[in-house]
């Protein structure tokens, strides 16, 4: 009789399961080689504020701050992941030799953050270098993780001042999430760069 009973409710089970639509939900972003760095923040219970290895015995230190808004560009979006990394002073990523996951492509000098209803954030950092050859401008990478969208990457951090930030560089930028380009500024001894975030903005497929 048992036996019977779960016969018959194999096909119910199978059905909750389902995802009868048929439809594989669209990527949002475009895809990102390295995105899903994003989760690897392991057992770190994410909070508004993050600091990353290197901030007390590096400078220029450098505050990342804003807010993160929803595609309205007016209501703070809670519940958002953000994941930065960036160079060291000689503009190399560095590793420690025991990095797993894609902390062997980033390096340790790397943070996650998760808003709360005020949407804001920030890191505790240090000013990174250009790549050794000079190629691209200072630069910190950022994704994104929204609580109902697939994670994909924002416009890098870049700094106003940067001589290799060519103007030919600046107008290719697509702007993802709003311009990455800012001025830090002096407070409390700390370079404070403020940039507010808009979630969706120009980002392909973005519903
Ligand atoms: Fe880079």
């Amino acid at each position: 009789m048992t036996r019977i009973l779960i016969k018959a409710l194999i096909p119910f089970f199978l059905l909750l399961n389902c995802n009868c639509s048929g439809q594989t939900p669209k990527m949002v972003g475009g895809g990102c080689e390295g995105c899903e760095a994003i989760f690897e923040f392991g057992e770190k219970s994410l909070i508004p504020i993050d600091t990353l290895p290197g901030f007390d015995s590096s400078s220029p230190k450098l505050k990342l701050t804003g807010t993160v808004f929803q595609s309205d560009g007016k209501t703070p979006a809670s519940g958002v992941i953000l994941y930065v990394y960036h160079t060291d002073r000689t503009g190399i990523y560095p590793k420690k030799g025991n990095e797993t996951g894609w902390g062997r492509r980033h390096g340790y000098l790397r943070g996650w953050i998760k808003t709360d209803e005020s949407g804001q954030y920030a890191f505790f950092t240090f000013r990174p270098a250009a790549y050794p050859d000079g190629s691209e401008p200072e630069h910190i990478h950022l994704t994104v993780k929204e609580p109902d969208k697939n994670e994909y990457y924002l416009d890098d951090f870049m700094f106003e001042d940067d001589l290799i930030l060519t103007q030919q560089k600046r107008a290719l930028l697509p702007n993802r999430g709003g311009s990455g380009i800012g001025s830090p500024k002096q407070e409390n001894g700390i370079l404070t760069f403020h940039r507010d975030i808009t979630l969706g903005l120009h980002i392909p497929d973005y519903e």
